[in-house]
């Protein structure tokens, strides 16, 4: 489902709404929301809206559980973390408690074994996904023509990304596969492009990753959908 909103501001209010109404349901039905979140900056201000409209229903809260699709190999504190961008801007305000907490500790020299114990602690079938395009087609750290593409073993694994910070751990396809609702966040006329692939009836998954999502929930903004048909 592809449903464009005219700017940032209406789609990231679409997206809270989205976000708070699967974590309320999975509560419900299953006393827990496993929540993933992925870096980039479209996310951001669906969740300030999210923590703006909810930091009161601690029963949402304290039931969440917060992963992370992929995260550079950089200090937790340093500005181009996952992490470090997803604390600041949801949990913290929406005061998830830190045990809920989950970050991929993605510390050198052994990425490949961090990657492996996290898959382990990755929940078989997380109830959100929330996820970018990059304007290359990327999402999550899965880049062109990355081998992982067709990795179906590993759940998480090492890589080295064609841009800064190259040094990273994602996620695979076989975990996209097993998420109960996934949500892609696109804004920008730069993605107009790579937005028009992932919805061509033809092509291929190794020019344009984010093929992989063509099943998930989008929300775009008018920008970014303006080369669709
Ligand atoms: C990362 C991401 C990546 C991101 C897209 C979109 O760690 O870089 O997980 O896949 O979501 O590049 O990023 P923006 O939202 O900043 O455009």
């Amino acid at each position: 489902m592809i449903r464009v909103c005219p700017d940032y501001e209406t789609l990231s209010e679409a997206a809270a709404e989205h976000i708070r109404s699967v974590g309320v349901e999975a509560v419900r039905e299953r006393g827990r929301f496993d929540l993933v979140l992925s870096g980039g900056q479209t996310p951001r201000r669906a969740y300030d809206i999210l923590a703006e409209r909810t930091a009161n229903d601690r029963s949402l809260w304290e039931n969440t559980h917060v992963f992370w699709g992929d995260e550079r190999c950089v200090p937790m504190n340093d500005p181009e973390s996952n992490y470090l961008t997803g604390k600041r801007a949801l949990l913290e305000p929406a005061r998830i408690p830190r045990a809920n907490v989950h970050p991929i500790t993605a510390r050198p020299p052994d990425e490949e074994a961090v990657a492996e114990s996290y898959a382990q602690v990755f929940p078989a079938a997380p109830d959100l996904l929330i996820l970018g395009m990059g304007v290359d087609g990327h999402t999550a750290s899965l880049f062109p023509r990355s081998a992982l593409l067709d990795e179906s073993r590993k759940r998480f694994a090492f890589c080295l990304a064609p841009i800064e910070p190259k040094e990273r751990i994602t996620m695979t396809p076989g975990v996209i596969a097993s998420a109960r609702n996934v949500l892609v966040l696109v804004s920008g006329a730069e993605k107009a492009p790579a937005l028009r692939r992932v919805f061509a009836p033809q092509g291929d998954l190794h020019e344009t990753p984010a093929r992989l999502l063509r099943h998930a929930t989008w929300l775009v903004d008018g920008a970014a959908a303006r080369e669709l048909g």
